[in-house]
């Protein structure tokens, strides 16, 4: 189970919260034409021709009111003016360990009803659903409650949500703060000489958490499969030589998420050219989280981290061309060829990156650039990660060898730093109406100290 936030502060932040939601979902139906909003938490879903459910993810528009994350067959139903009545689903079930009876700061905010059978629902909630906008998966749908997901309210909804409330932005802090513990502790396992596999779970211990509560898979790569963007396996042989960990991985408060990048060495002679990279990457980072400003377009931090990966590249001996050039011929695409950030909340990769407006529409990213996965202004409240990279990537490198920029490049210095993988530093960052953003990450590792 994830962690319900502790700190004393929550259940007033908490019904701010819940008002903030109120009046969203209130805006969102005038908007769309709807009476009223109906939220179905979610179904279990079932490997094909078995009788094991895969890991529950639920709607995250339910959990957007609720610290419920692990309560499938509920249902939320929001009409203007009233208090949300929440049909809340508790199985007598010996197999399983049923969700707990109804307790917490939120309780006193809903008008509850609990049942044992997911049909039961229905003698709760509305018979005539002919106004009733409802938020679900297909496969949510009961008798008559299917679920409808107006674009008109999902996209006011979305637009709305990337600016999180205080109680958000606590869970945040709190989602980070347990990241960074044990992101500390990955990197004793790491200099302890752990495997991959041992270093997974060393963060898992920290944490706290097991690797059902983790808000996405851990990365954890050591030497070259820091080069791996998304490395998805954790080895359990301990490599000969430990030179490099990169864990890119997060934690989970009442179903908000963090998500965090380190890379380490063991900081000794034979890291010495890599360490420096890493110094210079560092420092890049943190210049591009001071971009993170009111009414700044997101898509000119990524376009900025490209510059600073070309000076980097000049800087470092890497590449031995102008910056322009470098910019021009897209060489710096073949070092860093991800976005610099995204959204960050209920999900990893919170929704609305893309939105023109409340009423949807697209932002374009710019060209060329087709992983960048946030296009908006930056707005007060809005969390967002800076994850610049620099890696070593073989397929990527050969594409570049076949180019004209390749002559340019120390390619004996490429094949000594590949050794290493590669680097990626990612901070969890909250806009602010005016001046420096709050550095979740960051104050989460300082208060370890
Ligand atoms: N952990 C995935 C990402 O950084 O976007
Ligand atoms: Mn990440
Ligand atoms: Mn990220």
């Amino acid at each position: 189970m994830s962690h319900a936030a502790q700190d004393p502060r929550i259940p007033a932040l908490y019904a701010e919260h819940i008002q903030a939601c109120q009046a969203r979902a209130e805006r969102a139906l005038s908007l769309s034409g709807h009476d009223a909003l109906l939220v179905a938490s979610g179904v279990e879903k079932y490997a094909f021709l078995d009788d094991r459910p895969y890991l529950f993810q639920p709607n995250p528009h339910f959990k957007a009111w609720l610290p419920l994350v692990a309560h499938p067959y509920s249902w939320l139903l929001v009409r203007p003016g009233q208090k949300p009545l929440l049909v809340y689903y508790q199985p007598d079930d010996y197999w399983h360990v049923p969700p707990a009876p109804p307790a917490g700061y939120w309780v006193e905010h809903v008008e509850l009803r609990v049942i044992s059978e997911p049909e039961q629902a229905l003698q709760h909630l509305p018979a005539d659903v002919s106004r009733v906008a409802i938020v679900g998966e297909a496969d949510a749908a009961l008798q008559h409650l299917v679920p409808n997901n107006p674009d008109a309210l999902i996209h006011s909804l979305h637009w709305a949500r990337a600016s999180k409330t205080p109680y958000e932005v606590q869970c945040l802090r709190e989602a980070s703060r347990i990241g960074a513990r044990a992101h500390r502790a990955a990197r004793d396992a790491f200099l302890a000489g752990g495997s991959e596999a041992e270093i997974h779970r060393a963060y898992l211990i920290a944490a706290g958490h097991t690797d059902r509560d983790l808000p996405y898979g851990n990365i954890v790569g050591l030497n070259e499969h820091a080069a791996v963007l998304h490395y998805q396996y954790q080895d359990t042989a301990r490599p000969a030589q430990s030179r490099s960990l990169l864990v890119d991985a997060g934690a989970q408060v009442s179903g908000y998420a963090s998500d965090i990048t380190r890379t380490w060495t063991r900081g000794d002679a034979d890291s010495a050219e890599f360490d420096a990279l890493l110094a210079a990457m560092e420092s890049a980072q943190l210049a591009l989280v001071g971009e993170v400003r009111n009414g700044v377009d997101y898509r000119e931090i990524h376009l900025s981290t490209h510059r600073h990966i070309a000076r980097i590249l000049r800087e470092q001996g890497l590449v031995a061309m102008s910056e322009e050039a470098m910019l021009a011929e897209r060489v710096t695409s073949t070092f860093f060829p991800h976005g610099i950030g995204h959204f960050l909340g209920l999900q990893v990769h919170d929704v609305g990156g893309f939105m023109a407006s409340e009423a949807g529409g697209t932002r374009a990213k710019p060209d060329g650039h087709p992983y960048l996965r946030l296009t908006r202004d930056l707005a007060p409240g809005m969390c967002v990660t800076i994850e610049p990279g620099l890696y070593f990537i073989p397929t990527l490198l050969n594409k570049l060898r076949a180019t004209p920029a390749a002559k340019s490049v120390d390619w004996a210095k490429v094949e000594r730093l590949a050794r290493f993988g590669g680097i990626r530093i990612e901070d969890d960052v909250v806009c602010q109406a005016e001046g420096a953003p709050e550095n979740l990450t960051r104050d989460a590792f300082a208060s370890l100290a």
